[in-house]
């Protein structure tokens, strides 16, 4: 088999074999297939697409590409969740030991945050202590002891995809549906979860801005999860506006905590609600409605919060934190963004939020920099709301006063008012199942 065989065939529309993938997946974690020729065939990918199939065999040969976790010696169900992205995203903060408190087992690898997206890991590492670079045999040991344990990616997890996703970022090859669906999936099957729910988002945070090319993505990876014999299914999200009002890791920790004491704010409590009953619900723990009631006396007992604490101990980190939020250190500085005129706020650039997050010191631009646990924004008001001239809109924390001026400039920047107020949004769009697409009513 030649590379420029294969790049031309891609050219020319043509669908490639299971064989011709493996070819490439295995040349790109080998190093033999140099990276002009992966870039020209992720542009060709880019241009012409790829049919279902072709979209499965990638995904499969990616995910053996590196270590495959074999859970099934822990009992019970294995069960993973992964949202694509966005700014206040803290679900699985909630989810996790929501579900795992429900009887789920709760194996779980998350990323860092990168550009204007927070990541699980680091928030969890805003608890002191709390180690999220596991071992195999301590994530499996973990698991077993407590059914629910949220740790980094192990190192060899689908190299393949470490090598054509540092390939994308460069060659502006990320959106494409195809290459984004497999580079997603093969990280989840490699994971080794039975039962795997997506948390699709779209809106002005995501990665997708519109809920149709969300709803195709949630297909895809869907399609993908079903053939390689999990059960896997999608919410559609809305990630047009913050998801609770608290963005930055230690700030978001704390929204959470609250959240599974029964007084967060009431969108992250119903997204995060949401997500629990879905993933009940596909490991066969019955109804949507059944579902949803656990989910929420999961939180109204007490028991999600206790996951969290053991998890929290488990992992090495200080659960008196969870008992005592108050303990998180605070930024040494605060300021509000005060609304410059009375109206609607009528749209939030949630993207541009997020990077006013990172300019306060939240998040990182590029990989391995360094994060201020304690830097955010707390909103105090969102899409929808009324404001009057002066009012706060946002309070910014950070340990770095000189970034108030871009940050704040930002953050306004982010934010479009007017004197109507805008239609309502639906916080879940749509579910997908292998069979189908159920929308939600009040769309
Ligand atoms: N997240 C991933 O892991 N890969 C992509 O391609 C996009 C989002």
């Amino acid at each position: 088999m030649h590379m420029i065989d294969l790049i031309t065939k891609k050219k020319q529309g043509g669908a490639l074999s299971r064989a011709e993938l493996d070819y490439i997946v295995c040349g790109a974690v080998r190093g033999d297939i140099p990276d002009y020729q992966l870039s020209a065939f992720l542009m060709a990918v880019c241009f012409r697409g790829m049919t279902a199939q072709e979209t499965t065999d990638l995904t499969l040969s990616m995910a053996r590409s590196g270590d495959m976790a074999d859970l099934s010696d822990i009992p019970g169900v294995k069960a993973d969740k992964h949202s694509t992205g966005g700014v206040g995203d803290k679900t699985t903060l909630a989810v996790a030991p929501i579900a795992a408190a429900c009887g789920l087992v709760l194996a779980k690898m998350s990323g860092r945050g990168l550009g204007h997206t927070g990541g699980t890991v680091d928030k969890l590492e805003s608890i002191p202590g709390f180690r999220t670079e596991l071992s195999g045999e301590e994530f499996r040991a973990i698991v077993q002891k407590t059914g629910i344990c949220v740790a980094g990616q192990s190192g060899n997890l689908a190299p393949a995809d470490k090598k054509l996703y540092a390939l994308r970022d460069v060659t502006a090859t990320v959106d494409s549906m195809p290459l984004i669906a497999s580079s997603i999936m093969s990280k989840k099957l490699a994971a080794g979860a039975d039962v795997i729910l997506l948390d699709v988002k779209y809106g002005s945070g995501a990665f997708l801005a519109a809920p149709e090319d969300a709803v195709a993505l949630a297909k895809r990876m869907v399609e993908i999860g079903t053939a390689a014999g999990r059960r896997t299914a999608a919410l559609i999200t809305d990630m047009d506006v913050p998801l609770g009002l608290a963005i930055g890791n230690s700030l978001e920790v704390r929204e959470a905590i609250d959240s599974l004491r029964g007084h967060g704010p009431q969108d992250y409590t119903r997204v995060s609600v949401a997500l629990a009953a879905a993933l009940l619900s596909l490991a066969g723990r019955g109804t949507a409605d059944e579902c949803r009631r656990m989910a929420e006396d999961a939180i109204r007992s007490g028991a999600a919060l206790a996951k969290l604490r053991e998890m929290t101990e488990a992992q090495g980190g200080d659960p008196r934190y969870i008992d005592e939020p108050s303990r998180f250190p605070r930024a040494a500085y605060t300021e509000p963004v005060s609304a410059p005129s009375d109206g609607y706020l009528q749209h939030m650039d949630t993207a541009q939020i997020g990077r006013a997050s990172v300019l306060l010191g939240a998040g990182r631009e590029r990989a391995g920099e360094a994060i201020d646990h304690a830097a955010g924004i707390v909103l105090a008001h969102k899409t929808g709301d009324f404001v009057r001239q002066g009012e706060p809109l946002a309070w910014l924390h950070t340990n770095h006063p000189a970034a108030f001026a871009e940050a704040q400039a930002s953050f306004l920047s982010a934010l479009a008012f007017g004197s109507t107020p805008p239609s309502p949004r639906a916080e879940i769009y749509a579910y997908v199942t292998e069979n189908q697409v159920i929308y939600h009513r009040n769309n």
